[in-house]
């Protein structure tokens, strides 16, 4: 009974700094960094990345940490009753259902990402990847199996694996936070971080004393942090940057608000959310900077760094571990990779889910056992759509609008709230108050016109470039990839048409495309998926012969040789061995899927505007309770 009445508080101050830190510092800092950096042309990112950090990553730090120590004098830690408290209109809390569903939704796809990099641990001490003389493991191939994402199944059959994995993500997770605050969150904390900068320092070693392949570790590093001024007028950059600060800092989710409400009304908050910026950049620029980058240069070649860093997952669960493996020590050191993902993972995940828990707790007074108990009964139910209909590309749908638009539409909410409604001068005096460290004065104007209208622009740039690009609109997925991919040590590559084509590539760009609008207007039609299958040769030099064509599915009608053969030659489809640029000649078993997405787009917008609904109505059921108490009382 006794911890529905008194709230959670901190155990300790080095406790709180862990946890804090442990709640920045994730994915994010170790996979999402290096690969936006690396797609978005390495020392290009920086400048725009550092600018964002200025003015509106630490401001926005500080606002976080002012509203949630504002909200849990009061006795709330989620944003519904934050907003209450700080806005004098009766809509407030109905607005602040945004910091329990983007949490919610978030949560889910995030413990997934988590729970595929326990599975890869487990996988990587157990040599499950190695190679062996009379086994090849294709790992762009074991991936996709795993997660029911390839139409083979040479390692994986079925999601058994993927369903263990995050049955055991899931069950850590709830345990650690129905321990609480204290006993919970912040023991984990201080377990996982010291773990997770020794595991790092493990790796860096690792990696700048390997022999290079192609280019040398520090080639990588050069890469990333050559400044290329040029980009500076790529908007599309500036938007990845700040949508990175956002999301590494984990600021508009209501989480760091959360952890703010366990402190006390005159507690510091200005040295806290300093030092928790401070440790995650730190984390992030440094070993963020010094594992996946410089790993893949040495391998891959500086070259190949952006293509191969391209794709975040690809980067972290198929190139890293293709890398290590080719060196010594490989089960050590990929499990190391992959568990340092997961502790990073699981203090982030925990931090994401306690809005959540708090809101039960605090709004509907039921105890840590049964919060914890109703947040894994919605966390279990939701996350199935996330992990069964993952090929359909459920998971990057909740992505974007979660973890993309949806914190950067609450960011730009909570600063309106702080410097405009509640008002600056209150403001500053909020995080002010109990301060052990000076927040310059400039933070007020950052706080008031520049965060907000940059936030503005950002909201803005990014909803034209998702209707512009027909983003909204869901279209079928296309695959083309090896069957029996354990038989192959190598992978296929197609050439990009780039701008400027010269009549030739024209030509070649217009028979790719038409083929392929013919293929998603098949699957449209029919409304169901659909795959084409063909022995293909290969040759060196670009020529392609095809044989054995058959189709079955949305596309059963297309199984003309010649035009198949002229759609790869010219998509310019070639074999290629790991770590190795020349194409080689070679019979492959060719397999082209085909994926009628649009239900699952719409069946995960549909689970998003549950999750609103749930807890709007959730809202309205608990603060009803209270102004009947309050009336009671009064
Ligand atoms: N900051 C975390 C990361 O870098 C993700 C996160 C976002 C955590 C929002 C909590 C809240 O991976």
């Amino acid at each position: 009974m006794s911890d529905t009445q008194t709230r959670d508080a901190w155990g300790s101050k080095i406790g709180l700094i862990l946890a804090a830190a442990g709640n920045a510092i994730g994915i994010g800092n170790l996979l999402r960094f290096p690969g936006k950096a690396a797609d978005n042309g390495g020392g290009a990112f920086m400048i725009p990345y550092v600018v964002c950090l200025l003015l509106f990553g630490l401001p926005m730090m500080w606002v976080a940490w002012s509203i949630g120590r504002h909200g849990g004098a009061f006795g709330h830690g989620s944003l519904p009753g934050m907003f209450h408290r700080m806005w004098r209109w009766k809509g407030a809390k109905y607005v602040g259902v945004l910091g329990l569903a983007l949490p919610m939704v978030f949560v889910l796809y995030y413990t997934y990402i988590e729970a595929w990099c326990l599975g890869y641990a487990w996988f990587s001490f157990s040599g499950d990847y190695l190679q062996s003389a009379d086994r090849t493991v294709h790992m762009s191939s074991y991936f996709n199996e795993f997660l029911g994402d390839a139409p083979t199944s040479s390692y994986f059959s079925g999601l058994g694996a993927a369903l263990a994995a995050m049955g055991v993500t899931l069950v850590l997770n709830v345990w650690v936070l129905s321990r609480g605050v204290a006993k919970g969150i912040e023991v984990l904390a201080k377990i996982a971080i010291p773990l997770l900068f020794i595991f790092c320092i493990a790796l860096v070693v690792r990696i700048f004393t390997l022999e290079a392949k192609a280019d040398t570790a520090i080639a990588g590093l050069n890469f990333l942090w050559t400044p290329d001024v040029t980009k500076l007028s790529d908007f599309q950059v500036w938007m990845e940057a700040a949508g990175q600060i956002f999301f590494t800092l984990s600021i508009g989710f209501g989480s760091l608000e959360c952890y703010a409400s366990y402190l006390k009304k005159d507690d510091d908050i200005a040295l806290t959310g300093l030092s928790t910026a401070a440790t995650n950049e730190f984390v992030e620029i440094i070993f963020g900077s010094m594992i996946a980058i410089p790993a893949a240069a040495l391998f891959y070649g500086v070259d190949r760094v952006s293509e191969v860093a391209g794709s975040t997952f690809g980067l972290g669960m198929i190139s890293i571990p293709e890398v290590l493996r080719e060196f010594p020590g490989a089960e050590i050191f990929g499990g190391i990779w992959f568990l340092l993902l997961f502790f990073a993972a699981f203090t982030s995940s925990v931090a994401v889910a306690q809005p959540v828990m708090a809101f039960f707790q605090d709004e509907f007074k039921v105890s840590r056992a049964k919060a914890a108990l109703w947040l894994a009964g919605l966390w279990g139910v939701g996350v199935i759509p996330v992990i069964v209909f993952f090929k359909y590309g459920y998971l990057d749908e909740l992505d974007f609008w979660s973890g993309t638009m949806g914190l950067v539409v609450l960011a730009l909410i909570e600063a309106v709230l702080f410097a405009w409604i509640f008002g600056i001068e209150k403001g500053w005096a909020e995080l002010t108050r109990g301060a052990m460290v000076q927040v310059p004065g400039l933070f007020r104007v950052i706080v008031k016109y520049v965060t907000p209208v940059a936030l503005i622009v950002i909201l803005v740039g990014w909803g034209w470039d998702a209707i512009s690009t027909g983003k909204l609109l869901p279209t079928p997925k296309r695959t083309v990839a090896i069957a029996e991919p354990h038989r192959f040590a190598g992978t296929l590559s197609a050439t990009e048409f780039g701008e400027d084509l010269s009549p030739e590539d024209q030509r070649k760009k217009t028979v790719v495309e038409a083929f392929e609008k013919e293929l998603d207007e098949a699957a449209e039609t029919a409304g169901g998926d659909g795959s084409i299958r063909a022995t293909v040769k290969l040759g060196a030099d670009g020529g392609v012969s095809v044989s054995d064509v058959s189709a079955e599915g949305c596309v059963s009608a297309f199984t003309d040789a010649a035009r198949l053969s002229e759609y790869l030659i010219s998509r310019g489809t070639a074999y290629k061995e790991v770590g190795n640029e020349a194409a080689l000649a070679r019979e492959v078993p060719l397999v082209i899927d085909v994926r009628h997405k649009a239900p699952y787009i719409w069946m995960a917008r549909a689970e998003i505007g549950a999750f609103v609904l749930i807890f709007l109505w959730m809202i309205r059921s608990s603060f009803r309770r209270h102004e009947q108490n309050e009336g009671a009382a009064a």
